[in-house]
């Protein structure tokens, strides 16, 4: 009889870890959610799905352990590199196989947008990871905050203008599109995760997608 109480009692300390470990898991997850759902609030914005948001961010396993917005944003911003880093790759692969003047061109200008991006990444990365709301705040939200909006939409406006390179070429768009558009995402995410951070939009961005 006592051996039987004894697994019984094994047992529930098993489920009661494995609740426990269940529960910490869902609410990492709903933080990953929660932000998506606020980020993407106004799709027509950036045409960010909640969903491609969220995946996005459960692509790097940091994600899951992330504990507020900020180490969130962290991780988005790590994401956009990534993303830079292989589309470089697509790219450089696609120029070697040579092609027309106008092909060349527009791969040679990628290139010079993925360099920007791999040089900036880390400057967003040290910005983000030293954010502190209260000096923010402190400041009234808007001579601090410009730092941040000011990284990541120049992250954005490489990507964008890699994809503007390539989105009207056929060939291009079947060689690198989906790397290249990739990046575009990426950073779409760590833009509007940033936002959520800040708990503000960018009240002087210029709008363009
Ligand atoms: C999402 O927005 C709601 C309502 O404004 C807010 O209470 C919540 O804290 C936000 N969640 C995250 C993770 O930003």
């Amino acid at each position: 009889m006592a051996a039987a109480r004894t697994t019984t009692s094994s047992e529930l300390l098993l489920f009661a870890a494995a609740v426990v470990v269940l529960a910490a898991h869902a609410g990492a997850e709903d933080l990953v959610s929660q932000a998506c759902t606020n980020a993407t609030r106004h799709f027509c914005r950036l045409q960010l799905s909640k969903d491609s948001c969220a995946s996005a961010l459960r692509s790097d396993e940091r994600s899951a352990a992330a504990r507020d917005l900020r180490d969130l944003a962290l991780v988005a911003v790590d994401l956009v590199g990534a993303s830079a880093a292989a589309a470089d790759a697509a790219v450089s692969a696609a120029a070697a196989k040579g092609g027309d003047a106008g092909t060349e061109r527009s791969l040679q200008y990628c290139r010079v947008d993925y360099d920007d991006m791999a040089r900036t990444v880390p400057e967003c990365h040290r910005l983000v990871s030293r954010y502190d709301a209260t000096v923010v705040a402190a400041d009234g939200g808007w001579p601090s905050a410009q730092y941040y909006f000011g990284c990541v939409d120049r992250l954005r406006d490489a990507a964008v203008g890699c994809w503007d390179q390539v989105r009207n070429w056929a060939e291009l768009k079947k060689a690198v599109g989906k790397e290249v558009r990739d990046v575009v995402q990426r950073a779409n995410v760590a833009k509007l995760i940033q936002e959520q951070m800040l708990g503000t939009e960018n009240p002087f961005e210029s709008q363009h997608d």
